[in-house]
């Protein structure tokens, strides 16, 4: 027992045989806080046995009220100052854990720091603001030897996962096409959005493309393979909002409000990827499709329990055709924990399978990859977002070096 935390430190708790605890400090309270936080509650009685107890140890972000709120809100110990050094100095040194939940301008710094603290890291998505970024990231990751993850949560879709196991079979054979979108409307004209964070490029990096299509492109990574080139086009189509924090006054956006990329894979495959919060109607629509030699294959967020498929060699031929499987049987991935099946689930759990596959990591020694997103796989998604970029910029095709 940690005398200053009063919880079970994880060394002594291996010792006698017991579950240990993860200790977590957080950076981040709202969206990305709220949706990690419901995922470490969920952890020791759903995801049981668990790996490990998280225990909610220390929490900092902007504002010292909002701060202090959000830790009585979520149960966390202590709520720390805004400033995420004096957190990793002070409060959250017994830390195991340090969960980056905070925009992209904070994610480089405050990761190096803890990694070079000895603590595990999290880090949400996209890993940072450039593949440089990620470079740095991923050095000091491999000389402290911490587990890495970057929060990449699609990956943990059982349809997804179920989708990768088909893939490692061979059921799909040799894969021709990844087709693949992911589409918002929350800055169309008619919403009003003032010049946020997600469009600042001194925070944020890049628009649509990294908050929308470095998902699709991890998935890309995770499904089908590296990429060997791409082209693209960029656009903003609304050049000027006004400032989030000043109305009254105009700041430029200087990030893509959508892009599209065709790509060519190391194997040979064609793949396109498509991002904009431009799409009116289209609300979370993160789609792709894989077409194979034996089998193709769609999944829709929208339809999260479930994905389509298509065997080349189904019989009788007469009912071939395009299935929907409802992945909530037992055998499916992370279902044995759940439900009975058909009682479905949904984004939020995508949190809970990524966070203990984590804390399993952490605690038994495991690999994160290849399920999880290394910060090895945060680089690579890092370098094809700055490619897509510099591609739609010179209007040419930009060969990969990751
Ligand atoms: N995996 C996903 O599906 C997913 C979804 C949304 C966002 N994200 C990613 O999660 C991250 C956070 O996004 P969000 O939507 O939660 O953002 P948000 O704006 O809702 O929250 C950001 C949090 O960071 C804190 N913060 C901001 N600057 C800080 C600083 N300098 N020091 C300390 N704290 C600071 C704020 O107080 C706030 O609590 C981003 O990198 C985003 O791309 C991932």
């Amino acid at each position: 027992m940690s005398e200053e935390t009063g919880f079970t430190t994880m060394a002594a708790a291996k010792a006698k045989g017991e579950v240990p605890e993860v200790r977590v400090g957080m950076l981040g309270y709202s969206f990305m806080g709220k949706a990690h936080t419901n995922a470490y509650k969920k952890i020791p009685y759903m995801m049981y046995p668990p790996p490990a107890i998280p225990r909610l140890d220390v929490i900092c972000g902007r504002g010292k009220e909002a701060v202090a709120e959000a830790a009585k809100r979520y149960g966390f110990r202590e709520a720390c100052s805004d400033d995420w050094k004096t957190m990793l100095d002070g409060c959250a040194r017994n830390i195991d854990l340090f969960d980056n939940c905070g925009p992209n301008n904070v994610h480089m710094d405050p990761t190096i720091y803890a990694m070079k603290l000895g603590k595990h890291v999290l880090c949400e998505k996209p890993i940072a603001r450039t593949a440089e970024e990620a470079k740095q990231m991923v050095d000091v990751a491999k000389s402290t030897g911490v587990k890495n993850m970057v929060a990449f949560n699609y990956r943990f879709v059982p349809a997804v996962r179920q989708i990768r196991n088909l893939i490692d079979s061979g059921a799909l054979g040799k894969i021709y096409h990844w087709r693949a979108v992911y589409l918002q409307e929350w800055i169309l004209p008619h919403y009003n959005t003032p010049k946020i964070w997600r469009l600042d490029k001194s925070v944020a990096g890049s628009g649509a493309l990294g908050d929308l299509g470095a998902h699709i492109i991890d998935l890309a990574h995770y499904l089908v393979g590296g990429v060997k080139t791409v082209s693209a086009m960029a656009k903003t189509f609304i050049t000027e909002r006004p400032l989030a924090e000043n109305p009254d006054k105009m700041g430029t956006v200087d990030v893509d409000d959508a892009f599209v990329s065709l790509c060519e894979f190391e194997n040979g495959a064609l793949g396109t990827f498509e991002s904009t919060r431009f799409a009116l109607g289209r609300k979370n629509f993160n789609c792709f499709e894989i077409n194979g030699e034996k089998a193709s294959v769609r999944f829709n967020l929208e339809r999260f329990n479930e994905f389509e498929i298509f065997y080349r060699d189904h019989e009788p031929k007469e009912t071939s055709g395009w299935t929907t499987v409802l992945v909530t049987e037992g055998y499916h991935p992370w279902w044995a924990n759940w439900w009975p099946h058909g009682h479905v689930i949904g984004w939020e759990h995508t949190f809970v399978h990524e966070i203990t596959h984590l804390l399993d990591c952490i605690v038994n020694n495991k690999e994160v990859g290849p399920h999880g997103a290394t910060f090895e796989d945060g680089y690579r998604s890092a370098v094809i977002c700055d490619a897509i970029l510099k591609s739609a910029e010179i209007k040419k095709q930009v060969d990969i070096k990751y």
